[in-house]
């Protein structure tokens, strides 16, 4: 019997014993003790129930850095500073860990930027193509469709960059190219990520490789299947050829020519 009163909703249970006037049964100690073990239960499912309230206050720690309004990141031999804005400008206003990766990978093989035109797609807070700037590009055009961190960022950290071999251009992917003139290499840093882009991106790729010698590199962070769709889509339907140069963590870089 006590076995089946202790199945039923203990707040209730509690409630009806004091509310048939069950105090008298107190004399029984069996009763007593069954009620002292009925009340802790319903104390420790409370403490437990706001534990778990707590736990979904936490910010998440990637939120953390995102919420942080400037960021500062070493990448060959110069600080950079990175403003950030989540809360305006949500993607577009923080720096991924694929921008990071791209940029040290860019450093680490600087002779595929020397000398050359180069485009960045997606820039977002722009780290990517003020390092790139840096490694001895003949110009570097850095855009997005969201320019405000970018200029930002290239203001804040005018000292190390010299203004005439960057230029900041709006950019949406799949419109008529921003720029003329000839370009050898393509960056995009975790722009792979929303699937209705996909044959936009794949659009404004095909402009750009103009023949097998412009060279993309992309960096992608691993999301479900999202990486591999693109790569399928691009393969099949852009004539490209795609190889993995870079892992680190679940960020891949990719590089990527056009076949002839
Ligand atoms: C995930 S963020 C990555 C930003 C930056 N490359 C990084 O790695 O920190 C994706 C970026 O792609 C840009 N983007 C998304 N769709 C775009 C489009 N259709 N045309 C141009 N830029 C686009 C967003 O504005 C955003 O800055």
């Amino acid at each position: 019997m006590y076995a089946l009163i202790y199945r039923i909703n203990v707040t209730s249970n509690i409630k009806k014993q004091f509310l048939h006037g069950l105090i008298p049964m107190c004399s029984n100690v069996f009763t007593i003790v069954l009620f002292i073990h009925l009340l802790l239960n319903v104390v420790m499912t409370d403490r437990d129930q706001s534990n778990k309230e707590l736990v979904l206050y936490t910010q998440p720690s990637f939120l953390k850095v995102f919420s942080k309004d400037v960021r500062l990141f070493e990448v060959n031999g110069v600080t950079w500073k990175v403003k950030q804005d989540w809360n305006q400008l949500g993607v577009a206003g923080v720096i991924w860990e694929s921008a990071l990766i791209l940029s040290r990978y860019l450093v680490d093989n600087n002779h595929l930027i020397k000398g050359r035109s180069v485009i960045e797609l997606g820039a977002g807070t722009g780290l990517v193509g003020m390092v790139t700037a840096t490694l001895g590009a003949e110009s570097v055009a850095v855009t997005d469709k969201e320019m405000r961190m970018i200029q930002e960022n290239l203001s804040l950290n005018r000292d190390h960059l010299n203004q005439s071999c960057i230029t900041p251009l709006f950019y949406e992917w799949g419109s008529p190219l921003p720029l003329s003139s000839h370009i050898d290499v393509v960056l995009g840093s975790d722009i792979i990520y929303i699937e209705e882009t996909y044959p936009l991106l794949i659009h404004t790729l095909n402009e750009l490789c103009t023949s097998p010698d412009v060279l993309v590199l992309l960096s992608a962070q691993e999301r479900y299947d999202k990486v591999k769709l693109f790569m399928k889509q691009l393969l099949q339907g852009g004539g490209f050829t795609s190889n993995v140069v870079g892992t680190e963590g679940t960020v891949r870089i990719f590089s990527i020519r056009k076949t002839l």
